[in-house]
């Protein structure tokens, strides 16, 4: 098999499979690149070599304890293969120039940067993103996002993340796109098209690094860094989709999670980074740690610097970011016979491949234009996209008595600590985003209300009364203001302000650094001085909508019983404070679609729809019952499931037609229904496809996102959504690890959300 498909490889332009996205070289540029990196390796010392696999920070912007030093001196001695977290041309050119001209064989620098949800010009945070449900628009985020980067000087950057994340408390589940492997798995494929484009050597495209490699967002108890300890099952069946999808999709590099998994750290689990990714998936491409991911491993008890860092290279890790590890030990360990040079020039190969397809021997400059820096950047067309990107984004959990969208006339009052905050609006990891481009809500709200609109605002509360939990969660320049007078006197001087509108906007949530890398959360609701504050506001009798603000899930069951309307706007980005006016004086309808489910409290998380049924399970919405998998004081059931959002209007489903009553093997069937806009709006809705596979050779989950459609319907349209399931779409790992249909009974479900569901059934035939 292996040997048939490196034949096909032979012919021209026909190398690459069907979802590559990346022209994978043909042969004759794979012979072409594989000689000239021999011709390179031949003249290098093992000193050099090593340097490749070095990774540093321009001394900014860095996650850990570590910075990088000596920095100018080890370019110029060859001892860097990579700088991150360096931009602008002016800066990026210097230091290429320093590698370029100074080091005796002349070896450019890759640069690296978290582009993670677009550069200057920053789009909605991805577990939002992921809610617009809609791919071609994501590839467009990452696309623009290439195009600013690279204009700046950066040709690498370490997206997308796409671990899978079930649990609210986990801070980084804002950097994901949320629970479900088949919705993360076509997102992945579209970040990497988006970013690499049809071509590396291109100026304006930029090589994606698939992270992180893997089961980071399994984290026990939700703590950053923790451990993760999974079944064989449930690794292939849920969490490695995803990454094995960006891989087909040609990405270039992958970083190692930090999370030790089943006893070995990922940075040194050959099993993961040599059988799995490379002899399984084929992934040709180089293995970065994560920051400091080798030195860490002497504090998970693996042994000194010298140690950890020859597991990692002999486990597939190629580069070492920050540690150090690879550049100061490895040497000594080949001399000691611990590593091979063979292991060594593996890894140096790898990294100069990834330069050589970058274009950057050909040109190491070509990065580092400043015309296109001036150009290229935050241009109008870039902000005005990211605004029509987070409308996409928004979720409307409630809105009764149709509260929204709100009339373009009277008082509206604009209250709450994230009211006025531009530094809170592009949400975590936005590291580059332009915050003198950034309005706030307030600003946002006054652009666009128009004249006959007046606007009153009112701080309301703190952030929370905590100043020291405060502190931490507003880190890196995302402060939010404090008003040290009595809570009260801060309340009740809203409530003032309250009562002069005609409607109230409550701005309430978390900080931007209240989810992200390190801020995980044991409370996963709004902080209790803002709930006062929200119930002061309800009380005065006017029509109060939370304008909620988020990372994460959050358990917002008493404001889901209490406020008319909640309209949940994540961290949207560079254009949010427009784009959540235009939601909410009707200007755009939302449509966004829970990427995540929301729990009711935080003792049921993890929550997922695509859960095992259990040999006990309760009957559907059922309480507490005996001796069955439940909890004496709260339901199973979510507060909102995966996949819901409301819109102005309101959308109905016909049952759900199947074209045969059995799939044969080999040919498909055809599930379809028929959406009607019974509204007076136009709106768009995610029609989303479900099945269950009822007798398994293993438990299998109660019900699996299959596909999806995103729609557009005019008031009273009604349109017939149709989608083709195949034997393929059935797939799973079994025991074995055997990727497997098994014949039988299988429910298909379609509907609004993963709840909200019509259903049928059909039976797959054997061959
Ligand atoms: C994070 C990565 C990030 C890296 C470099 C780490 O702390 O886990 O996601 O890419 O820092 O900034």
């Amino acid at each position: 098999m292996k040997k048939a498909t490196s034949l096909i490889c032979i012919a021209a332009f026909c190398a690459v499979s069907a979802q590559a996205q990346v022209k994978t070289p043909v042969s004759a540029e794979k012979a072409k690149m594989n000689a000239f990196v021999s011709q390179l390796m031949a003249k290098m010392t093992v000193d050099e070599k090593i340097g490749q696999l070095n990774l540093v920070t321009g001394g900014e912007a860095t996650t850990g304890t570590a910075v990088s030093t000596g920095v100018e001196k080890k370019l110029a001695s060859g001892q860097i293969g990579g700088i991150f977290s360096l931009t602008t041309p002016g800066r990026v050119r210097k230091a290429q120039e320093i590698a370029v001209k100074n080091s005796r064989l002349h070896i450019p620098l890759i640069f690296g940067q978290d582009v993670i949800h677009g550069y200057k010009t920053s789009f909605p945070i991805p577990l939002a993103l992921a809610c617009s449900w809609d791919l071609d628009l994501i590839q467009r985020t990452a696309r623009m996002a290439a195009v600013e980067a690279s204009a700046d000087g950066i040709n690498w950057t370490f997206s997308p993340m796409v671990d899978i994340s079930r649990d609210a408390r986990w801070g980084r589940i804002a950097e994901s796109s949320g629970e479900d492997t088949y919705l993360g798995s076509q997102i992945a494929k579209v970040m990497v098209k988006g970013y690499q484009g049809d071509d590396l050597k291109k100026a304006n495209t930029i090589m994606a690094c698939v992270k992180h490699f893997a089961l980071y967002g399994a984290a026990e108890s939700g703590r950053d860094y923790n451990t993760t300890d999974m079944s064989l099952d449930r690794m292939y069946n849920e969490y490695f989709p995803p990454y094995k999808a960006a891989v087909d999709a040609g990405a270039g590099s992958v970083m190692a999670s930090f999370n030790d998994i089943n006893g070995v750290p990922a940075t040194a689990n050959k099993w993961l980074l040599n059988d799995v990714l490379r002899k399984q998936w084929g992934f040709n491409g180089f293995v970065v740690s994560d920051y400091t991911g080798v030195s860490e491993m002497i504090d998970h008890g693996l042994g000194d610097l010298q140690k950890v860092s020859e597991l990692a290279l002999k486990a597939g890790t190629e580069m070492d970011m920050v540690s150090e590890g690879y550049l100061t030990t490895l040497k000594k360990s080949m001399q000691q016979g611990k590593v091979t040079i063979a292991e060594i020039n593996n890894a140096c190969r790898l990294i100069l491949e990834a330069k050589y397809k970058l274009g950057l021997f050909e040109d190491p400059y070509r990065y580092c234009s400043e015309e296109r820096a001036q150009k290229e950047i935050l241009t109008p067309e870039n902000l005005k996209f990211s605004r029509e990107v987070a409308t996409q984004s928004f979720v409307l959990l409630k809105n009764q008595g149709n509260v929204l969208p709100l009339k373009k006339s009277g008082t509206v009052a604009v209250i709450g600590p994230l009211a006025d905050s531009r530094a809170n609006m592009p949400g975590t990891w936005a590291v580059n985003a332009d915050l003198a481009n950034t309005p706030s809500l307030l600003e946002g709200i006054k652009g666009v209300a128009g004249k006959d609109v007046k606007i009153i605002h009112s701080f309301g509360a703190n952030l929370t009364s905590d100043a020291t939990l405060q502190k931490n969660a507003t880190m890196f320049g995302r402060e939010i203001p404090r008003d040290n007078r009595p809570e009260n006197d801060v309340i009740e001087e809203a409530v003032n302000t309250a009562k002069k509108a005609d409607v109230v906007l409550a701005a309430l949530g978390e900080s931007s650094e209240m989810s992200g890398e390190s801020s995980s959360r044991t409370d996963i609701e709004i902080p209790a001085v803002q709930k006062r504050l929200l119930a002061a506001l309800l009380k005065t009798g006017k029509p109060v909508v939370l304008v909620l603000f988020t990372g994460r899930p959050l358990a917002i069951k008493w404001e889901s019983e209490n406020v008319p309307a909640i309209l949940n706007v994540w961290f949207g980005g560079s254009q949010a404070a427009y784009a959540i006016a235009d939601v909410l004086f009707g200007n755009v309808n939302p449509s966004g679609k829970l990427s995540v489910t929301f729990p009711q409290n935080v003792g049921q998380v993890p929550l997922y729809y695509s859960h095992k049924n259990t040999g006990r399970p309760l009957t559907p919405n059922g309480w507490f019952s005996k001796f069955r998998s439940g909890y004496l004081d709260v339901s199973n059931d979510p507060l909102y499931p995966f996949g819901f959002g409301l819109s102005y209007t309101t959308f109905s489903y016909s049952d759900v037609k199947l074209s045969a009553a059995s799939l044969k093997p080999g040919q498909a069937i055809t599930a379809k229904v028929t959406v009607t806009n019974n509204g007076k709006v136009e709106g768009k809705e995610v029609v989303q496809l479900y099945t269950r596979d009822l007798v398994g050779s293993s438990t299998r989950p109660v019900k699996e996102l299959k596909g999806f459609r995103k729609i557009s319907l005019k008031p009273g349209e009604s349109k017939e959504v149709s989608f083709s399931i195949t034997e393929d779409d059935l797939k799973f790992y079994n025991q074995q690890l055997k990727y497997v249909a098994e014949p039988g009974d299988f429910k298909v479900f379609i509907g609004p959300n993963s709840r909200d569901v019509k259903e049928n059934k059909f039976t797959l035939l054997s061959k």
